[in-house]
């Protein structure tokens, strides 16, 4: 009794597509920075400040206050007007908050409703690379087919029309850009976005964008996909409270797009996700309304970390661009002989750094690793002592 029969059948196979997707090569090395004493991360892309606190006060007011059902599916109305007063105020788009706007929980799962909504199997999606570790999977997964158009250290790792062009097939649906970039840090000028969307209506393709980093860049204003010409009618402009306002762990985001296509994308987080936590879209809403002073604040601290670090970088000899947007340096570490990943493990068991090899984000990332300084300006000076000793030790 209980014992399994000879004759069971074995367990039928795991889908094929999720099985084939490989793990994110980013988290090992946290997993074991964590266990290490003394460790230092660089590697984590998520801001080292807490949540201010009044975005905190107000989703704890609001569970005092027994907010705790369902939202719309859309997400809160106000929420949804803040975000559209927001977009418009910074980049002249305007959406309308009750049938262009839905609020997700974070960008993660705008991604994945993009990609499911607008793919059929075998369409390819141009992206360019090194990118995001999520972009590719996303779209495998909705049975897409990712084709990676690789940038270059050379060239700032920006991808240019040209190159997309080149690689368009007739079974290329959509592009998804990710600027400012991570790992790179390379940001889009108006005029080559301009390019870009010019061939994407050219060809009748949907632009995915991701712009979570908007808020973050330094030397120059953000140029939003959607407030290029002819763009706002093929674009999907995914963004969320992740990184601005430092709430990673609320898991809030939107999607903003045409009614026609977001009406779809809307159906399926109808099914899969209800709506974001009703908490989560108090605190967003407290952001969006009230949270631009400690934006400013925190940005400004990522700028001196950001010229601390590459200062230090080139000064040791590792060749660093200034990124001009998000929170991560992404050095060159071709001249110490080393391939990305054996450079970030020695460094990790050597020197108790990490930091991630640049091949975890495609074609064009071997060579260089990222380094996160969404870190203090002491941590981050310690960590480049580390680096600097386990570099002379090599050259
Ligand atoms: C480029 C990019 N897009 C999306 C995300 C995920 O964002 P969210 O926390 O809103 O899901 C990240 C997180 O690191 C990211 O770097």
């Amino acid at each position: 009794m209980g014992e399994k029969s000879e004759t069971q059948p074995q367990l039928r196979s795991l889908s094929r597509a999720a099985t084939e997707i490989p793990f994110s090569g980013i988290r090992r090395f946290f997993d074991i920075a964590a266990s290490m004493q003394d460790a230092i991360s660089l590697g984590v892309g998520e801001p080292d400040f807490v949540t201010p606190w009044n975005i905190r006060e107000a989703a704890i007011y609001s569970i005092e206050k027994g907010q705790t059902s369902y939202t719309s599916n859309y997400g809160l109305i106000e929420l949804r007007r803040a975000i559209s007063r927001h977009v418009e105020q910074l980049y002249g788009v305007h959406y309308a908050p009750e049938s262009e706007i839905l609020v997700t929980v974070g960008v993660s799962e705008g991604l994945d409703l993009a990609a499911r909504a607008i793919l059929d199997p075998g369409d390819e999606v141009l992206v360019p690379e090194p990118c995001y570790v999520s972009y590719k999977p996303c779209i495998a997964l909705a049975g897409g087919v990712p084709v990676g158009i690789p940038g270059s250290g050379e060239t700032g790792f920006k991808v240019t029309a040209e190159q997309f062009a080149q690689a368009l097939t007739p079974r290329t649906k959509a592009i998804l850009l990710g600027y400012p970039s991570n790992p790179t840090g390379a940001t889009l000028q108006r005029d080559e976005m301009q390019k870009i969307v010019d061939l994407a209506s050219a060809h009748g393709l949907y632009i995915i964008s991701d712009e979570i980093y908007d808020r973050l860049t330094y030397d120059q204003k953000h140029v939003c996909a959607s407030s290029c010409r002819g763009a706002r009618e093929r674009t999907i402009y995914l963004n969320g409270f992740s990184k601005a306002y430092a709430m990673t762990g609320w898991r809030a985001g939107y999607i903003c797009a045409p009614e026609e296509i977001l009406r779809t994308l809307m159906k399926i987080h109808s099914y899969t996700m209800l709506c974001a936590p009703i908490a989560s879209q108090k605190a967003a809403l407290e952001a969006a309304m009230r949270g631009e002073g400690p934006v400013l604040e925190m940005v400004h601290q990522y700028n001196q970390r950001r010229r601390f670090i590459v200062e230090g970088f080139n000064t040791m000899g590792l060749q660093c661009r200034l990124p001009d947007g998000a929170f991560y340096a992404f050095p060159s570490i071709k001249q110490t002989g080393l391939t990305s990943a054996q450079f970030a493990e020695r460094l990790l068991f050597e020197e108790r750094v990490a930091v991630v090899p640049g091949d975890a984000f495609g074609t064009g990332g071997e060579g260089y690793v990222r380094c996160s300084y969404a870190n203090s300006i002491e941590r981050i000076e310690q960590a480049l002592e580390r680096i600097e000793r386990f570099v002379k030790k090599i050259l």
